[in-house]
């Protein structure tokens, strides 16, 4: 699909279908004015009729408007004018691109970006909008045969937008575009490959993939095997991978857009491409879905490609520390004694808590690459999803002032994460008779006590932590990657970017 950023009259747009908005109750914004009066009223007189109210998301779909040269006019809701936001706006912008799935609308010229929204700029808007239509228009159909493939459907798509701005915001909205389609491209690859099956999506496949990203950019990618973590001593990662076909990987990529001498920011994400629990064997229902247990690996390789299509000027490192959780003869048992990189030694009390074994290796490797800030992603604990559910990513910290910035990324790039505790208090609920921790502290808090976990190998740097369980994919008949969160991270590095 094809951005443009315009100024023009709405009334007198030659395009498949026009888009304007309608505040509750029934007010027309300054778009449908212009339309109404070109058409003699015929827009206020179908809404005195009752069939638009204006509530946050209706949409009605107009044919043949006289006075107008589209072919369709949609009339979008708002909801309360006193009350449009950055939330309302993206639902306006959503349930817009929705209304025009298959009704053979193949261009659309757009007037809701020109509204005020509380507290937000025509770049932020037009961003926006294009990452509200990429995730709309979306579609996963790599793995169906050709005669499942809807080519049909494909040649109707929306192809063409037109995105109207006042003439002085033009310029701004540019801007915003070029930020808004890299963020809707490091989303639409974070999809992709949660998305992909697990038979497909392997650590070696994630390695590949990290390195065709490198091709195409000025990214350095490195990529350790068995051998090279053994010498490592990432006894707790080999651990993990020991029960599977699947030789383990650890990507290492490397974006130096920054001063030369400046600290880098880490993100390390989970990529357990997929865990069926191990020795500790997950129940049967909906098990497919830890297909999805590699959307932290995921998040990191988008947001590398969001920054390196931005060429965002800062220096940021990812490290992918990623394997299958399987069962097997030669898997780790409940009760093996696994040493990490860092010498700290881990009772393992249960093999489905793979996750944090797995990074807290990635976590002592962060360190050689000095950082001013270390960001893991991991869809880590069961227990996150029933503290927050789908809305929130968890978000702890040892360091209050990275924690807020991560939060007002996340508020910035409606991509939002919670502040959750991780006293010391909660620490003694790792205690193991037999070695330095154990790696689950029983059912209480259970996301707070990973992330203590997890703080234990994050000592020597600012550190946080993103609990992605909930927030990474969506079940039920919607099933599928959200790529979240993507717009999170990117923004936190285009922050940090415009501070250094
Ligand atoms: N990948 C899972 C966490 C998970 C479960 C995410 C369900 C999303 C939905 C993780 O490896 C895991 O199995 N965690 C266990 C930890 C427990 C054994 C302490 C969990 O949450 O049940
Ligand atoms: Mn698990
Ligand atoms: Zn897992």
């Amino acid at each position: 699909m094809e951005f443009s950023i315009k100024n023009t009259n709405p009334e007198k747009q030659r395009q498949d279908c026009t888009i304007v908005g309608i505040y509750e109750s029934r007010k027309l914004t300054g778009a449908a004015e212009l339309i109404d009066a070109a058409s003699g009223g015929f827009v206020s007189t179908v809404i005195k009729r009752g069939d638009m109210e204006g509530k946050i998301g209706s949409t009605l779909m107009l044919h043949g408007v006289p006075g107008t040269a589209s072919d369709r006019l949609l009339l979008v809701g708002l909801g309360k004018e006193r009350e449009f936001d950055a939330r309302t706006y993206r639902k306006a912008v959503s349930a817009s691109i929705k209304a025009l799935k298959g009704t053979g609308a193949a261009t659309a010229a757009s007037y809701l970006a020109e509204l005020p929204v509380k507290k937000h700029d025509a770049a932020w808007k037009v961003a926006h909008f294009a990452e509200v239509a990429m995730d709309v228009v979306y579609k996963f159909d790599r793995m169906k045969g050709k005669q499942h493939k809807d080519d049909k459907a494909a040649a109707r798509a929306l192809k063409k937008v037109v995105i109207n701005l006042p003439r002085e915001a033009l310029k701004a909205g540019e801007a915003g575009l070029r930020q808004g389609l890299a963020i809707a491209a490091g989303v639409s690859l974070a999809k992709d490959l949660g998305n992909l099956p697990p038979n497909v999506c392997t650590p070696t496949y994630l390695a590949e993939q990290a390195q065709a990203l490198a091709k195409s950019s000025g990214l350095q990618v490195q990529v350790l095997d068995r051998p090279d973590m053994e010498k490592l001593g990432m006894g707790s990662f080999l651990g993990v991978s020991q029960g599977s076909r699947q030789p383990p990987k650890l990507i290492v990529m490397q974006h130096k857009k920054g001063r030369k001498n400046q600290k880098p920011v880490v993100l390390v994400g989970k990529g357990i491409t997929f865990d069926t629990g191990g020795i500790s064997l997950k129940p049967g229902a909906e098990m497919d879905e830890m297909k999805y247990d590699m959307c932290g690996a995921a998040s990191v390789l988008g947001t590398f490609k969001a920054i390196v299509e931005m060429d965002l000027p800062i220096n940021a490192v990812g490290i992918i520390p990623t394997c299958e959780n399987m069962p097997d003869g030669n898997a780790i048992r409940p009760g093996d004694v696994l040493t990490s990189m860092s010498g700290q030694t881990i009772e393992v009390l249960n093999t489905d808590a793979e996750g944090r074994l797995i990074l807290c290796d990635a976590l002592t490797y962060a360190e050689r690459f000095e950082p001013s800030s270390v960001v893991d992603i991991a869809t880590l604990t069961g227990a996150c999803v029933i503290a927050l559910g789908h809305h929130l990513s968890g978000l702890f910290s040892n360091n209050d002032s990275l924690a807020r910035e991560l939060l007002a990324a996340g508020e910035g790039a409606q991509d939002r994460a919670w502040h959750m505790p991780m006293l010391e208090d909660y620490q003694g609920q790792l205690d193991s008779n037999f070695a330095d921790m154990a790696n689950i502290g029983g059912r209480a808090a259970g996301s707070v006590t990973a992330a203590c976990f997890l703080s234990r190998f994050a000592k020597k740097y600012d550190w946080a932590h993103l609990d992605i369980a909930g927030t990474a994919w969506k079940s039920g008949k919607e099933k599928g990657s959200t790529g979240r969160p993507v717009p999170l991270l990117t923004e936190f590095l285009m922050q940090r970017a415009a501070k250094n």
